[in-house]
């Protein structure tokens, strides 16, 4: 028996830390995928591999334990709770293809946990739809990171740009929005749980300052849903160069952040910010005509992705 799915990694577009605080976001999924494959076990061992970054374990469901055969662990404490939680240990040999770089905020967790759960449902023959998929993996994500919020399975999930309102709505946006961007990585990942944490006491010591900038985040985030429904893309642009600014002001970006940004936009993109947690991962440009030269701009070895929204969200037919 094989079984195969994949999921898309996201990107956050707008509100990212404000949405901490209540704020609306916009985020979506893009056209790099994680893919999983689980076969049935050759040798009575339960063996994750991940051949793009050199990992490989066995697995010791039952314990939620693994022994470490090659590589550095990272994303396997995901596959574990999943087969903790919802496989009936049988051994079982599983295969991560990732077109995204590992913990560089771009939701590489949630495309894995949503990849694994679909693919893991359809090895045990055992239906599924998408309401209850993006529950369980955000369950997944909750158990193994302490605090997620539902935003990277829901986007994982469905696929599509995503709003997410100030009550906690969920809209899907019915746009289309196929618009190149270009996302830089850094060396540096983003640790989200320490940033979310220093902006909260940057906020403390600081309320009248950083609560209206909070507000203006949000402010800023609905201003640019207006802008992806009439498609306007100069003021998606402006709208992200100002977002950069006030994610400067709340301390989350950094040198090798803040040069990729502006090189992008030097080099043509129409708007570039830091996207996700900071402190490190990832920026994301607006660049319609100007791919090439903007991913040469901020290119250092191997750290630049071209890519478009989609809608396609999780699939087993891959
Ligand atoms: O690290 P990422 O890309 O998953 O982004 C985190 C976004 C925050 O707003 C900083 C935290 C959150 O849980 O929404």
């Amino acid at each position: 028996m094989i079984a195969k799915a994949s999921a898309p990694a996201k990107t956050i577009l707008f509100g990212e830390h404000s949405v901490v605080y209540g704020e609306p976001a916009i985020a979506g999924a893009i056209n790099k995928r994680a893919f999983i494959t689980i076969k049935d076990s050759e040798d009575d061992r339960t063996i994750f591999r991940a051949p793009d970054i050199g990992f490989e374990a066995e697995l010791l469901t039952r314990e939620k334990k693994y022994i470490l055969l090659k590589g550095k662990p990272g994303i396997i404490r995901y596959i574990l709770e999943v087969l903790y939680t919802l496989h009936d240990h049988t051994p079982i040999d599983i295969t991560l293809n990732s077109q995204v770089p590992i913990g560089s905020g771009l939701g590489s967790s949630a495309a894995v946990t949503v990849a694994m759960l679909a693919a893991l449902y359809r090895y045990h023959n055992i239906r599924f739809n998408k309401k209850s998929l993006a529950h369980d993996a955000h369950m997944i994500e909750q158990a193994v990171q302490g605090v997620a919020s539902p935003l990277d399975t829901l986007v994982s999930t469905y696929g599509g740009l995503v709003y997410l309102s100030r009550n906690k709505k969920v809209e899907h946006f019915n746009v289309n929005f196929n618009v190149p961007f270009v996302v830089g990585y850094t060396t540096k990942h983003g640790n989200t749980g320490k940033m979310v944490k220093d902006v909260k006491n940057l906020k403390t010591r600081n309320p009248k300052i950083i609560n209206p900038v909070i507000t203006s985040m949000g402010n800023l985030t609905n201003y640019a849903k207006q802008a992806i429904l009439k498609r306007d893309f100069n003021k998606i642009g402006e709208l992200m160069n100002i977002n950069h600014g006030f994610l400067d002001v709340i301390g989350v970006n950094t040198l090798e952040l803040s040069r990729m940004v502006y090189n992008a936009r030097e080099a043509g993109a129409i708007g570039s910010k830091t996207t996700g947690a900071g402190g490190g991962g990832s920026i994301i440009a607006l660049c319609p005509g100007k791919v090439e030269e903007v991913a040469k701009a901020i290119a250092r070895d191997d750290n630049v992705l071209k890519i478009r929204f989609t809608r396609k969200g999780v699939s087993s037919r891959v």
